[in-house]
């Protein structure tokens, strides 16, 4: 028998925050919310990017929202695996509108060299385990035009020419992302990284880098347990972390 969902079992809808991932953070701090709850704002008016960035939406247009899970059953050193299990979950759904659909290492989703959404985990440690996560998700969805700021963003809609209803969207990709968070939980952690791997853009093709050393081209090779990128360059296999290596598209 299917277990009921866990993902978006509550949901706290906001006409407007400075930042999903800022409010869910502070709700957790203020009072005991059930696992799987899902904080959506129609308007973001200060979203936090990745690496201390802006996360840039305009409203009604974009989906942001942010999901609350405890995934105390994975070792610290798998943390990469919730990250793997969130992007799978919204490749997949996103492959019912447009094919190619690719996850960007580590955490960006892409259509033909274009950004389209990105992922921040905000994670807790306590006693040597994963206690809490916040995880936001910023989609593009129904934007036709970007600022000119932002030459490397696209939206789904700019895709397929059609307009989403948000709501309707956000339910959709919470059951795709409650798909792979229960492999997660069931530890079915090697077909997580098949299907992550299967989706990532730009694996085993040359491809350009800038490293801290200059730009090459290179092969992706795939990823370390601690989810370091592994790339062919000349000779040698090399593991990248965050920030150590770049994309030139
Ligand atoms: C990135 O830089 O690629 C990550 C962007 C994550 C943006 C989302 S939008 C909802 C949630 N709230 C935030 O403040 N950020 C995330």
């Amino acid at each position: 028998m299917h277990r009921s969902l866990i993902i978006d079992n509550s949901r706290i809808e906001l006409e407007e925050t400075d930042s999903t991932n800022a409010y869910l953070s502070q709700l957790i701090r203020d009072r005991p919310i059930a696992e799987g709850t899902v904080v959506v704002a129609h308007h973001q008016t200060s979203g936090r990017g990745q690496k201390g960035t802006q996360w840039y939406s305009t409203p009604n247009e974009s989906l942001t929202f942010s999901l609350y899970l405890k995934p105390y059953f994975l070792p610290i050193d798998k943390q990469f695996l919730l990250n793997i299990a969130i992007c799978n979950g919204i490749s997949t759904c996103l492959k019912q509108y447009i094919s190619h659909v690719k996850i960007k290492w580590p955490n960006d989703i892409f259509i033909d060299n274009k950004k389209c959404g990105g992922v921040l985990i905000e994670n807790t440690i306590s006693n040597g385990k994963l206690a809490s996560s916040v995880i936001g998700l910023g989609l593009n969805l129904n934007q036709k035009t970007f600022p000119e700021n932002l030459p490397h963003a696209t939206s789904i809609s700019m895709h397929t020419n059609r307009t989403y209803p948000i709501d309707t969207f956000l339910t959709n990709l919470c059951k795709y992302l409650d798909y792979s968070y229960r492999q997660l939980q069931e530890g079915k952690w090697e077909v997580l990284k098949e299907t992550y791997l299967h989706n990532l853009l730009g694996i085993g093709c040359p491809q350009r880098f800038f490293d801290a050393i200059g730009v090459f081209t290179g092969i992706i090779l795939g990823i370390t347990p601690a989810g370091e990128l592994i790339v062919q360059k000349g000779e040698k296999e090399v593991h990248y972390a965050l920030k150590e290596i770049q994309f030139i598209f």
